[in-house]
């Protein structure tokens, strides 16, 4: 089997990559290691940026992103029991998000890709290893309905996730990266939401955030520590935490209902530069992970392989190359402001145990900053709104 670009993994960065080469008349394969059903169900992202929705659309994908996405202009910070709108439109001049969760991104792309004559996505295909990286012939190995395969490309892009097999593939990356002292727990529960938009909540007992998948479905985490057993957690506990992290003055009330999933996240920020060596290039997960709290590695994954499709595209129509070389420099700016953004939100709004009460005067200084002044503000509002993508 030979392609031009051999695509492995199958999440939102390797689905849209595979869409957009299609849509500029390149061949792909992708190969994707866990069955439909599982990466269609896969708990994870809630927030497109205006560029993700942008993008999205462009490639026939936003049909029902547009029906069902719930359209916000701003999120709410809650500290020291008060609570302080940031309006995105009137910050970033007209942009905003949308929540349009992550699962239904993927369903979209998946579906569009096997309607529409794409190139072929393999499901429950495992890749062991990529070979010939300094060649001009690339091959992909792996496992497909108990055989093993070659797929020999002009090119491989790795979008195989934080734990993939492409990053390992390549021999002089450097890695720099951080970890957290806490994690999330995050829930599923069938209750309306108990606000019109995103709660992000400071608390001395720890972060909370309140996120939605639909007028019927609220998403919700809360800060808690690296290592926590689900067993310790009744769903009774967590009301009653989140009922006292949310605290505010006046009358709100969380709304309590039947929690349908509930899964622990630890937290991490990473950057493996630089993101291509010879004919194999990084993008999304596989490249960079930054903590959720700023809401940004599901964008940062799309607008890496939009800028990639453009570069291969580019190289497609003109021959040449520069497009191409420059993909690692170009992603990079953004991949590390995002970093930056992502850092910023967690360590801001976040409780580290070992935090003096000093430190905790800073981060509400901080907030103070934010709910009252614009310049900080406006900040706030374009990083999480986001760049236009590519
Ligand atoms: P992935 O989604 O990890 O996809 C990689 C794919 O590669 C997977 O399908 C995997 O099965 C496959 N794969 C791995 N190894 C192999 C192999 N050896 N062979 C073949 N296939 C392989 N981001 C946001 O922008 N906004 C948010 O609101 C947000 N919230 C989040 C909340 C949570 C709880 C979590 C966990 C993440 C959140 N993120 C958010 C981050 C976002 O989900 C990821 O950045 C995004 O999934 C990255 O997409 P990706 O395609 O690069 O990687
Ligand atoms: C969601 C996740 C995030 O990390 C975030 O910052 C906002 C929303 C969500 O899953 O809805």
């Amino acid at each position: 089997m030979h392609t031009t670009v051999g695509i492995i993994g199958g999440g939102p960065a390797g689905l849209l990559l595979a869409r957009l080469l299609h849509l500029a008349g390149i061949d792909s394969v992708v190969l994707e290691s866990r069955d439909r059903a599982y990466v269609e169900h896969r708990q994870r992202a809630g927030i497109l940026e205006q560029g993700a929705v942008d993008v999205l659309r462009e490639c026939g994908a936003g049909e029902r992103m547009d029906r069902e996405g719930l359209v916000h202009d701003g999120i709410e910070l809650r500290f020291d029991r008060r609570s302080h709108r940031i309006d995105f439109p009137s910050l970033t001049g007209g942009r905003r998000v949308m929540v349009y969760a992550q699962t239904e991104v993927v369903k979209d792309l998946i579906s569009l890709q096997l309607r529409q004559g794409g190139g072929p996505l393999l499901f429950e295909a495992y890749v062991r290893a990529v070979t010939g990286i300094d060649t001009d012939r690339p091959a992909v190995h792996f496992t497909h309905e108990g055989r093993e395969q070659t797929l020999t490309c002009d090119y491989v892009v790795g979008c195989d996730g934080s734990h993939g097999v492409a990053r390992t593939a390549i021999p002089d990356l450097t890695i720099y990266e951080r970890s957290y002292p806490y994690s999330w727990l995050g829930i599923m529960a069938d209750v309306p939401p108990s606000c019109d938009e995103l709660i992000y909540a400071h608390s001395d007992r720890g972060f909370a955030l309140h996120s939605m998948r639909s007028t019927t479905v609220s998403r919700i985490y809360l800060q808690v520590p690296n290592g926590t057993d689900l067993a310790e957690w009744p769903d009774e506990r967590i009301w009653d935490e989140l009922d006292a992290r949310f605290a505010v003055e006046g009358d709100w009330k969380l709304e309590r209902g039947p929690i349908t999933a509930k899964s622990v996240l630890p937290m991490r920020s990473l950057v493996a530069e630089p993101m291509r060596h010879g004919r194999i290039f990084l993008a999304g997960d596989a490249a960079h992970i930054v903590p959720p709290t700023g809401a940004k590695g599901l964008n940062l994954a799309f607008s890496d392989v939009v800028v990639l499709a453009r570069a291969f595209a580019h190289l497609n129509a003109t021959g040449s190359a520069e497009l191409l070389d420059a993909y690692s420099a170009t992603c990079l700016r953004r991949v590390w402001r995002a970093e930056h953004f992502s850092y910023f939100m967690t360590t801001t709004m976040h409780v580290d145990p070992a935090q003096s009460p000093f430190d905790t005067r800073l981060q509400l200084s901080q907030l103070d900053r934010i709910a009252t002044g614009t310049a900080a503000a406006t900040e706030l509002a374009e990083n999480y709104t986001g760049l236009p993508v590519g």
